[in-house]
């Protein structure tokens, strides 16, 4: 029988005084939760008690929920939150977040329910959305000249999923395949017990009870007003912000404005027209094509941001943007703040703070919810490995070391990408504060004269430097891990980049095996021909995956001894002219980086960590040792029994 429990501890968030009298235990019971009984000594009645709490039900939390349960773990998420995303705010889900959702088998279902493809196709800046348009760009690999580039990088291709959409996917998952999920719960506290247990104090809205959790992890994925970070005083490196935006979620079908204007992201801006201080200009985003869109509107520098216009303002500077008589029904009015912010480290002990709690930053290259996926699969497999013993603690210290500089690069990406845009308003001459100088120089565009030609250059320019927002694929998919989880000692040289990436790391990827790379994507068959499966697909499961060639029988058998001998699962697969696999494009050939009897080892989040140029020689360390030797150093087994 579970214990009565002292409901003093539970005082009443409300008004402070001591809360309702409901056994906790009833509370637990009820929510399928377990608690600790009294007749153990270690246990604190009152107290429910899980391995894993993740704080946050949003792309980072409910996405490491789902990996999690992949290693069989189970623990309880909690969301402050009433449910799952109520406004659509990402919408671009890249090939990099989408290869980590691959790995648990969302990645169609996903796929089903977005719109992809020529809803993508560009980005344009207009007067209206029916009105003039200034110019366009292909977006999200959509540019004839770049989508060899997309199709060669990954098995997914980029799709528009609003969050609204993703978030329940994922939480369903994680709440069927073992993770207890409650909303209205939110976390108010935690301590760290004296056998260094954390308790956190979470406060339930449903019933106005405050309990504890008792868990050995703890995950702060509570999003950019983090109190997981906030408690922890995690350092952050804050640069100052650039204002509000206003999201304006709206019903209205626009299919006939965009059977000639095809895209996701519209640009309005009038600089011929007065305006209201609070929508300057915008974007119009399509949510479902073409019936759902948000109306992201950007203040002017003199706005109140403590301002509320009415429903019918809002509703007029909607139209303004349709520009054509269309029926619009408003469905929601909210506002985030365009940050700068990185936690300069993302953990302490056994407390991993993950997406928008670490890194924030404005939707530009749309980096957010997908570098909050990535964050979740750089974690899962260490925190299982850890976990279940097979690594030392030490393996977590690299999730901060690698994911880190990640988060930097991307608010400095994101936010760069939003100053750029301030080269277009120029040529546009959206700036200025009085409407007859926007409109001279609206009107200098169309001018035969050298002040024309010299705008229309700089719209030119201004507009081809957003392909670094639009066609970012080296930000999203060139990322390179160092530190003790990459296993780099045999390599000649230092990693760097080549070809165009070297030119350009934003807009290029040029796949690569060095170690700390993500293992590039190669289509591969068999000899008689079924389904192609790439080397995405091969790798990650929850193992460790070795590629190896002719020549390259001594791997697999040394793969088979060192899995035994670390109890860490590794599959072996051989790529070559009648190998289990064939290298039907010879692209394997091109980029394995290795001899045709090498090998190249990849972590379980499909990261390059250690390769082979070849089998070793008679007198060279053996096979065995070599990936011994390789795989102990990224677990952190530096000596025998420091696990
Ligand atoms: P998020 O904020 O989503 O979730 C936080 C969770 O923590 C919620 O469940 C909340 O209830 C919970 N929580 C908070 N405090 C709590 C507490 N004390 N106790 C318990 N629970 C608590 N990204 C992208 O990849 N592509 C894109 O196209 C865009 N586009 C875009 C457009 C716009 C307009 C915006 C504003 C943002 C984007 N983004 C984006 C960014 C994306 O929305 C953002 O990065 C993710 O929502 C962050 O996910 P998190 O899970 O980190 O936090």
């Amino acid at each position: 029988m579970p214990p009565s429990v002292d409901t003093n501890i539970f005082p009443n968030a409300a008004n402070g005084t001591t809360g309702n009298k409901i056994p906790i235990s009833r509370i637990c019971e009820a929510r399928g939760m377990k608690t600790y009984h009294s007749d153990s000594s270690q246990q604190t009645p009152g107290e429910v008690e899980t391995e894993f709490l993740i704080v946050g039900a949003g792309p980072a939390g409910a996405s490491l929920a789902c990996f999690l349960t992949s290693y069989g773990l189970k623990g309880i998420m909690i969301s402050s939150a009433p449910a799952t995303a109520n406004t659509p705010r990402a919408h671009i889900t890249n090939m990099a977040a989408l290869e980590c959702l691959r790995d648990i088998g969302l990645d169609e279902q996903l796929r089903e329910l977005s719109s992809e493809g020529h809803c993508m196709t560009h980005t344009r800046w207009c007067h209206s959305m029916a009105g003039e348009e200034y110019a366009r760009i292909h977006s999200w690999g959509h540019a004839p000249g770049r989508k060899g580039d997309y199709e060669m990088a990954s098995p997914c291709s980029p799709i528009d999923l609003p969050q609204t959409l993703l978030e329940p996917v994922l939480v369903r998952y994680a709440a069927q395949n073992g993770f207890n999920t409650r909303f209205n719960t939110a976390l108010s506290s935690f301590e760290i017990d004296n056998e260094g247990l954390i308790i956190a104090t979470v406060h339930d809205e449903v019933s106005n009870i405050q309990y504890k959790i008792r868990t050995k992890y703890l995950f702060g994925a509570d999003g950019a007003r983090s109190q997981v970070v906030k408690q922890l005083d995690l350092p952050l490196s804050i640069k100052p912000g650039q204002g509000l935006a206003i999201n304006v979620l709206v019903k209205t079908d626009l299919s006939h404005l965009v059977v000639h204007r095809r895209g996701n992201l519209h640009w309005v801006m009038q600089p011929d027209k007065e305006h209201p201080e609070f929508g300057w200009q915008g974007i119009v985003r399509m949510v479902k094509p073409w019936n759902e869109w948000m109306f992201i509107l950007f203040p002017n520098r003199d706005c109140d941001p403590s301002t509320e216009p009415s429903k019918e303002a809002y509703l007029q500077r909607v139209r303004d943007f349709i520009g054509d008589d269309t029926p619009a029904e408003i469905l929601d009015v909210s506002k985030w703040y365009i940050n700068e912010i990185v936690a300069e480290k993302y953990s302490e002990g056994n407390i991993f703070c993950m997406g928008d709690a670490v890194h924030r930053h404005p939707p530009m290259n749309g980096l957010g919810s997908n570098t909050c996926i990535q964050d979740a699969f750089n974690l899962a497999w260490k925190v299982a490995y850890v976990h279940k013993g097979q690594a030392p603690p030490s393996l977590l210290d690299t999730y901060s070391i690698e994911r880190q500089p990640v988060g930097r690069s991307i608010i400095t990406r994101a936010n760069q990408a939003f100053r750029d845009h301030f080269s277009v308003w120029e040529a546009l001459g959206t700036l200025p504060k009085e409407v007859e100088v926007r409109r001279k120089v609206l009107s200098e565009l169309r001018e035969a004269n050298p002040e024309g030609r010299k705008r229309r250059l700089a719209l030119q320019k201004a507009i081809t430097q957003t392909s670094h927002e639009f066609h970012g694929l080296g930000v999203e998919m060139g990322q390179v891990y160092h530190g003790p989880g990459i296993y780099d000692a045999d390599e000649p040289l230092p990693y760097e980049r080549r070809g165009r990436a070297a030119e350009d790391d934003v807009l290029y990827y040029e796949p690569s095996t060095h170690p700390g790379c993500r293992l590039p994507h190669v289509w591969l068959n068999k000899v008689i021909p079924t389904k192609p499966v790439s080397t995405i697909d091969l790798a990650g499961h929850g193992a460790f995956t070795l590629f190896t060639g002719i020549g390259g029988d001594a791997w697999k058998v040394a793969a088979n001894q060192v899995s035994e001998e670390l109890g860490v699962p590794i599959n072996v697969h051989s790529i070559g002219f009648r190998q289990v696999w064939e290298d039907v494009y010879f692209d394997w050939e091109r980029l394995r980086g290795v001899n045709e009897d090498g090998a190249v080892l990849v972590r379980p989040d499909r990261v390059v960590g250690w390769r082979a140029k070849a089998v070793p020689t008679a007198t060279e360390s053996s096979c065995n040792s070599r990936l011994s030797q390789a795989i102990r150093a990224i677990l952190g087994l530096h000596s025998e029994g420091n696990l």
